[in-house]
């Protein structure tokens, strides 16, 4: 195990095993009922987020209404797979994360929530047929990159809103959502993953990918000011409590963080769960959060806006951070 934390496969797959329950005092609210597990590696280099000061997750952060994630991906999408992608979701990354998901059939009918500019279909479409798979994002500008890629050519691509799918009550085996495409910019994540048990056919399965809450003080503030990093517990709360069963929450990461987390992750853990019962999600929830209609004061909708790229700029600059640690640490010392 050592030698595959150090050359970087020391996240998961064939080394994993269920070797961690939240302690009872992270679950105190929601307790993990036996078939949910976190999936981890037997050893880390850096130890486990260990939970962080407890901060409401309906409080907005800067980017994390609707309309300043459309205007953050209008220009976003520009640089998105240049950027974003090499540094914090790369190939490795995106088939790691995808494997849960258990794609195991060509005629599988897979919607991916958030879809963006495709990186992640075009993980998808490797495993299942490209026709069989929508794409669904709220920004265009994001979608027109996925519709110039030649693999996702016979996908269906639509503009929508994830807490709001546009598909039937038991339509899709397989709900995707990466990049947290969803998580960090949903207001109301529980939601959105009411949303998914609601689209998916019994049996169906779940797998949304996101972020990872930080436990080191200034990572976590540029976390808090930019968008919803969520923690773990979190994840598999709003699981349990849209009524998903067996879920389970994997840990992925670039290999030059050599399996560190305490400065939190955009792409962080992969977390599945398997719709019981056919119908609609047995959780009730009341009005949506955010009525994307409501006319916003453009001065402050500015201030909130530039004041949470900069944050993110923060986490751009991280991972080139980790990987100059990567190459100058000896291998096998942890970073
Ligand atoms: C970090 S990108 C991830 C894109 C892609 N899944 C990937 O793996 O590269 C997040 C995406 O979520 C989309 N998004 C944010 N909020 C959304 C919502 N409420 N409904 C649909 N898409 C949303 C954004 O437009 C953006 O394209």
């Amino acid at each position: 195990m050592a030698s595959s934390l150090l050359n970087g496969s020391h996240f998961f797959t064939s080394e994993l095993q269920i070797n961690r329950r939240f302690p009872s005092t992270t679950l105190v609210n929601f307790p993990i009922n036996s078939r949910n597990a976190i999936l981890v590696p037997k050893c880390t280099l850096s130890p486990s987020p260990s939970p962080s000061p407890s901060r409401p997750v309906s409080q907005l952060r800067f980017i994390q209404h609707k309309k300043e994630a459309f205007w953050f991906y209008r220009f976003l999408s520009i640089v998105y797979d240049h950027v974003i992608n090499p540094g914090h979701w790369t190939e490795d990354m995106r088939d790691d994360a995808l494997e849960p998901a258990d794609l195991y059939s060509r005629n599988l009918t897979v919607v991916d929530v958030g879809g963006g500019t495709g990186f992640t279909t075009l993980g998808i479409v490797k495993k299942v047929d490209a026709k069989n798979v929508t794409i669904l994002d709220q920004s265009p500008h994001q979608l027109a990159k996925a519709k110039q890629k030649e693999p996702l050519k016979e996908c269906k691509i639509i503009e929508g809103d994830a807490e709001d799918l546009p598909f039937p009550t038991d339509y899709a085996d397989r709900y995707i959502s990466a990049g947290s495409v969803t998580i960090e910019y949903w207001p109301d994540p529980q939601r959105g993953i009411k949303e998914a048990y609601r689209v998916l056919k019994i049996g169906g399965k779940a797998c949304i990918i996101g972020p990872v809450y930080p436990t080191f003080w200034l990572s976590r503030f540029f976390a808090d000011v930019w968008m919803l990093f969520p923690k773990e517990e979190e994840y598999i709360e709003w699981f349990e409590k849209a009524g998903f069963k067996d879920v389970k929450l994997k840990r992925i990461g670039p290999k030059w963080y050599r399996g560190v987390r305490r400065h939190g992750l955009i792409m962080g853990c992969s977390v599945t769960g398997v719709k019981p019962a056919s119908g609609d999600s047995p959780l009730q929830l009341g009005p949506k959060a955010e009525d994307v209609k409501r006319p916003v004061n453009p001065f402050v909708f500015l201030i909130r806006f530039i004041l949470g790229a900069i944050a993110s700029t923060y986490y751009v600059l991280v991972p080139i951070y980790m990987w100059l640690k990567d190459q100058i640490v000896p291998k096998g010392m942890p970073i």
